[in-house]
């Protein structure tokens, strides 16, 4: 797992967005994962302004959200779906027909979730699935004691995940308690995974996604067994981390490696 600390929430959207940009650039037809919440914002402002730049084009790209609310309809304020037209589709010159959200409403849940994984499977799998994490270190709505090998499906939200969402509810507005959600297995395929994490609240999860056990009672820790996991976070949410200096330190040689000046000794 490598992790990357920025001083801030805003150099973390900064340094995620230019990996994505760089991501595109290099492969224009890529297949990028996407999550909804509060941290990605940041990020999906840089790729607007990239894209409005002409620094990066999203023609060629498709996208797989996570997870959407089962229950919420693609048009209702509060799904997903509607999350990121809002935020990043519509200013952006991505062709709607290449963004998938799971579907909330679906009549056939076991088909809905069987039909995501096909879609994802058609296009030659995720290269690149952005991830934030929860307060209680689900991934997705892949809550504490999800299997570590699941696919697409329905869950039922932990309390402290409905509690952590209830402020983008009127008070008395129907809230889901089940979502739809790509499972931990799905998320593990794909190529690269991006974890973004700021503020102290994310520090214990960190901590335990880090550095904790492989466990499902944290199902972020899965991450571990990632060929490619890339976890960006700010200095607070790293703030929990048992040895902050020891991470910036690889980052720093990682960088030597990836631009050796002119006499740096071969490693
Ligand atoms: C959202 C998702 C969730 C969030 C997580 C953190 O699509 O999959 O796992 O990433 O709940 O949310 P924020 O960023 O609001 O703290």
């Amino acid at each position: 797992m490598k992790v990357v600390i920025q001083d801030d929430a805003a150099q973390v959207a900064a340094y995620c967005a230019d990996l994505i940009v760089r991501r595109i650039v290099a492969r224009p037809a890529m297949v990028l994962g996407l999550a909804t919440g509060a941290t990605p914002l940041a990020l999906y402002r840089e790729l607007v302004a990239a894209c409005r730049a002409g620094r990066v084009s999203f023609r060629e790209v498709s996208t797989f959200n996570l997870d959407e609310y089962w229950g919420l309809p693609a048009v209702h304020p509060q799904s997903y779906r509607h999350f990121m037209d809002r935020h990043l589709f519509d200013h952006i010159d991505i062709d709607p027909v290449n963004t998938a959200v799971p579907r909330g409403d679906a009549a056939n849940a076991a088909q809905a979730c069987a039909d995501y994984e096909a879609a994802i499977a058609r296009k030659g799998g995720i290269d690149l699935q952005l991830l934030g994490i929860g307060r209680n270190g689900h991934i997705g709505f892949n809550e504490p004691f999800s299997s570590l090998r699941s696919r697409t499906r329905i869950k039922t939200l932990s309390r402290s995940t409905i509690a952590d969402n209830a402020r983008f509810f009127a008070a008395g507005e129907f809230q889901p308690h089940l979502a739809i959600t790509m499972g931990i297995g799905t998320i593990l395929e794909s190529r690269t995974a991006l974890l973004v994490a700021t503020g102290a609240a994310k520090a214990a999860a960190i901590r335990a996604m880090v550095e904790g056990p492989v466990t499902a009672s944290c199902p972020a820790s899965a991450l571990q067994l990632h060929e490619r996991a890339v976890v960006v976070i700010d200095e607070a949410a790293a703030s929990a981390l048992t040895d902050v200096e020891f991470f910036k330190h690889i980052e720093r040689e990682n960088r030597r490696l990836e631009n050796p000046g002119p006499g740096t000794p071969p490693h």
